[in-house]
């Protein structure tokens, strides 16, 4: 078996032959080319005359040379498919302009101007939904990273802020609630039915923050008031007829701006703030000052449409975008390499607001399963980048794992070598320090630095280099001391062939055998290549916990017998290393068993040894169920191919789901008493009920393993007894992998009573998607010609074909068609969503590290793909770099 150290090798490289050359590459954008603008906008008026097809915009920018840029007359607008319909200078039509590309420039002679330019935009016709687009017959806008340019010329980068005031006017029953960010300052009716609204923001922003909604909305009101006194207004605008579906978000958002106050002493800045729902949407939701813009996936919520998952989030993400209030639009980013510094922070803070709202230990568990499924495999691929990127093509390709959740786990290792309080001092002075800047990463250290009291000098490696640290750890013992050894290597990255040690903080714990104690927890900190630390006082070899609560985003490399990860993953007293050696237990076992390295005697005891950690699972009393159904996950594939330097996914996929059927008929008995238990428990959504729910869905899938009959009845009685989505969305996951009358009865049934309401059907699209049943690419392939398909709304999209990419079943199938499957779709959807569709791209650009059958057909995908003319920059940058 071979464990991943380096993310590809010449071998694997040369086992395919040079075929078509990488596509021409788009201009690359550098951070060390980074210059202050030469103007500066302090003020921007704008004023819209809504229509679906043709919106027309006159923006009145008043500029002022920037003191500290250079002394360019020249004032460089960014613009991205307008035309400039007028362009005045203090008020006068001029001349003296001229097109750049896609950019305007207009010469000014003095300090300070007046700049006024008219363009028209089509909502209608914007199907990239950045700029102003319309949805569902309204009108609204998404302006990260560089959407503001696609609705009037702008400089359009982060560390120009201007206060804005925002005239609009409409069909008042077209639209009839107007909204843009800060307060609402005037309204008034025109004529013809037209109605008018004038809003100011008093908060100089960034144009990424801007916003603007119209449509016809109704809200769920409520108030908070501040811990200084302050009363907001708070408005969840969605559809009528979705209002009832607001109660969650709304609670998420009151806990929010309470919990910002008492953990990171934030209060909110305005007296009103205004979250809009979308069903067309990119992303998960978007911060803009006062006027947030949500994926309706991440709003609405009852107990008969939406899962556990979908509550927990929506509590995330509401969390998530209130936070930037603060780490992001009171304190903004200098440029977009810095994009961690808000984006990684307020991960941090999203995670930390989770974890205190529910169960600290199954947050942070669920946190580093995303981390280890989404991030570790993108920092060993292609497209591995360090926190801070050094260059970029396109921005929006750079809203990745890398830069959210490692950004996340880097700024938790400083909170952990500093601790909770002393961290506290650090943000603080962060917030205080950078208040009303656009700031940097560099920023952000120095205040935790100075405000924490940290010498974080060589800690500022993390920011700068790419690729997993992988620690080798070496456990020998003498007379009474027992000796680690730490060895830290960190694989080559693109244009990163060398790296240095970074300081790796380490929680351990050394249990003694016998008394099965510990005598404390330390932190230990790995910052030299290796390191040996000695303990005293053990008679005999302690059972090693490290990285306890995954105190560092790293691998740990470690020789254990069964025996110590059995032992650890029934006592340790840190509930995530509990998992962990549960985790580490399968994935040994797995690993050794796919690359063929295993006895049939040697899988036989691989196996026990898991059964034995899973019984202990099942029947502890000391266990509330919520933990236990997260033992119970086990491993992804994703994340063990990633343990090995070539994988075959499909065997992979067979060795685990052996494993799975091993353990269903092995502990049937117990998994169908546990099954029936937890089905005893009544829905609520207080903690013992969900735990109740998510142990029933993965009892159900063990023994669906072991005894599909037994698992279909099971499945089918679930599905129809269920009175919410969590059980009825498991019951469907476990009979879609099924054939038989019950998958065809369920699924005819969901489509029927969830009709007409979308996000549940995208469940259905990505439960069909996502399943393991021998035929599921001819059902894909159905599924696309559904009447219910579209490619047009992203959420749909993604419940088809991410979940059909991320399915090893259906996109590593032998013949390859998973493959052409996904090629095609990045040729159809690029013309329409470059965003949405560039993302499917890192899932061929893994070629390398797959199997060379399999690898060839991925990277002629890859090479059928960028020998399209007219390639989005978004994909044409994906895709050269999977291919060079
Ligand atoms: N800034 C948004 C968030 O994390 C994400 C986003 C990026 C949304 C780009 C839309 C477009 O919170
Ligand atoms: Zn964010």
């Amino acid at each position: 078996m071979d464990i991943a150290s380096t993310p590809s090798t010449p071998d694997a490289d040369a086992q395919i032959a040079d075929a078509a050359p990488a596509p021409q590459a788009p201009p690359v954008i550098r951070r060390e080319d980074y210059q202050p603008p030469a103007w500066l906008v302090p003020q921007i008026a704008l004023d819209f005359r809504l229509g679906i097809e043709e919106t027309r915009v006159t923006a009145r920018l008043s500029v002022r040379r920037n003191p500290a840029g250079s002394a360019a007359s020249t004032l460089h607008l960014n613009g991205d498919q307008l035309t400039p319909l007028a362009v005045r200078v203090d008020g006068e039509a001029v001349n003296d302009w001229r097109m750049d590309g896609a950019d305007l420039l207009v010469e000014l002679t003095g300090e300070a101007h007046e700049v006024e330019i008219e363009t028209s935009v089509n909502p209608a016709a914007n199907s990239q939904l950045m700029g102003l687009y319309a949805s569902n017959g309204m009108l609204c806008t998404q302006c990260e990273a560089e959407g503001f340019r696609r609705i009037t010329f702008f400089p359009d980068r982060p560390d120009v802020l201007s206060t804005y005031s925002v005239r609009m006017a409409g069909d008042k029953g077209q639209f009839p609630i107007l909204l843009s960010n800060g307060n609402c300052t005037a309204t008034g009716e025109g004529e013809d039915g037209t109605h008018w609204a004038e809003w100011h923001d008093p908060w100089p922003k960034p144009a990424y923050l801007f916003a603007l909604v119209a449509g016809d909305l109704v809200a769920n009101h409520a108030q908070f008031t501040t811990r200084s006194g302050r009363r907001v207004d708070l408005n969840i605008w969605v559809r009528s007829g979705d209002e009832q579906r607001t109660q969650h978000a709304m609670d998420s958002l009151i806990n929010s701006m309470k919990w910002d106050e008492e953990a990171f002493g934030r209060e909110y800045d305005l007296d009103l703030f205004n979250v809009v729902a979308v069903s067309d949407f990119n992303m998960g939701a978007m911060e803009n000052k006062g006027l947030n813009v949500f994926n309706t996936r991440y709003v609405l919520a009852e107990p008969e449409t939406a899962t556990d998952a979908d509550y927990d989030g929506i509590e995330s993400v509401i969390g998530h975008e209130y936070f930037h209030n603060w780490s992001g639009n009171r304190v903004t980013c200098r440029d977009w390499f810095q994009l961690s510094l808000k984006e990684g922070f307020t991960v941090l803070r999203d995670q930390l607001f989770s974890a205190d709202m529910g169960s600290e230990a199954v947050k942070r568990i669920e946190d580093v399963r995303v981390l280890r499924a989404a991030q570790f495999p993108e920092d060993s691929g292609p497209l591995a980048h360090p926190i801070r990127p050094d260059s970029y093509q396109e921005i929006s390709n750079f809203y990745t794992a890398t830069v959210y959740n490692k950004g996340a786990e880097v700024i938790r290792m400083m909170r952990t070598m500093a601790g909770p309080d002393r961290f506290r001092q650090g943000t603080d002075l962060y917030f205080d320090r950078h208040d009303g800047e656009a700031a940097t990463c560099e920023d952000f250290v120095k205040a935790i630095e100075d405000g924490a009291g940290l010498d974080l000098r060589q800690f500022r490696l993390w920011y700068a280099q790419a690729g997993t640290p992988q620690v080798a750890v070496e456990a020998s013992h003498e007379g009474d001391v027992a000796t680690l050894t730490l060895t830290q290597t960190i694989p080559a990255t693109p244009g990163q062939p060398e790296k240095q040690a970074v300081p790796i903080p380490l929680r351990i714990a050394l249990f003694d055998r016998d008394s099965g104690r510990h005598a404390g927890e330390r932190l230990i900190v790995l910052d030299t290549d290796s390191r040996s630390f000695a303990f005293e006082g053990f008679a005999r070899p302690p059972v090693v916990s490290i990285n306890r609560g995954f105190s560092a985003p790293v691998a740990i490399d470690m020789e254990r017998s069964n025996e110590d990860l059995v032992f650890l993953a029934a006592h340790d007293d840190d509930p995530f290393a509990r998992y962990e050696a549960m985790q580490s237990l399968v994935v040994q076992h797995l690993v050794a068993a796919v690359g063929g390295g295993l006895s049939e005697t040697a899988r036989a005891e691989g196996r026990k040894a898991i059964g034995q950690a899973f019984a202990a699972v099942l029947s502890d009393d000391g266990l509330d169920d919520l933990m236990r159904g997260e033992l119970m996950v086990l491993p992804g594939v994703a994340y063990l191919a990633e343990q090995v330097l070539v994988a075959d996914p499909a065997a992979i996929h067979e060795e685990r789901e052996g494993l799975k059927a091993w353990l269903g008929s092995e502990l049937a008995e117990s998994l169908v008493a546990l099954h029936d238990r937890v089905s005893g428990v009544p829905y609520s959504r207080d903690a013992a009920a969900r735990g109740a729910r998510k142990t029933k869905a993965q009892a159900l899938v063990l023994i669906a393993a072991g005894d599909p009959a037994e698992g279909a009845r099971r499945a089918i009685a679930q599905y129809r007894a269920a009175d919410n989505m969590t059980d009825r969305q498991s019951a469907l996951t476990v009979l879609c992998n099924l054939e038989g009358p019950e998958r065809e009865e369920a699924l005819a049934d969901f489509l029927r009573r969830y009709q007409g309401n979308a996000l549940v059907i995208d469940k259905w699209f990505a439960l069909q998607a996502g399943s393991f049943h021998p035929q599921v690419l001819q059902h894909i392939e159905a599924l696309s010609q559904h009447p219910e398909f579209t490619l047009n709304n992203p959420n749909r999209a993604r419940a088809l074909y991410m979940t059909a990419a991320v399915n090893p079943k259906a996109f590593h199938d032998a013949s390859g068609a998973g493959y052409r499957m996904i090629g095609e779709l990045i040729r159809k959807l690029d013309p329409i969503n470059p965003q949405t569709t560039a993302r499917f791209v890192p899932q061929l650009g893994r070629w390398r590290r797959i199997e060379p059958a399999r690898a060839a057909m991925m990277r002629a995908e890859l090479e059928k793909i960028a020998a399209q003319p007219g390639l989005s920059r978004d994909v044409r940058e994906q895709v050269s770099k999977s291919l060079g």
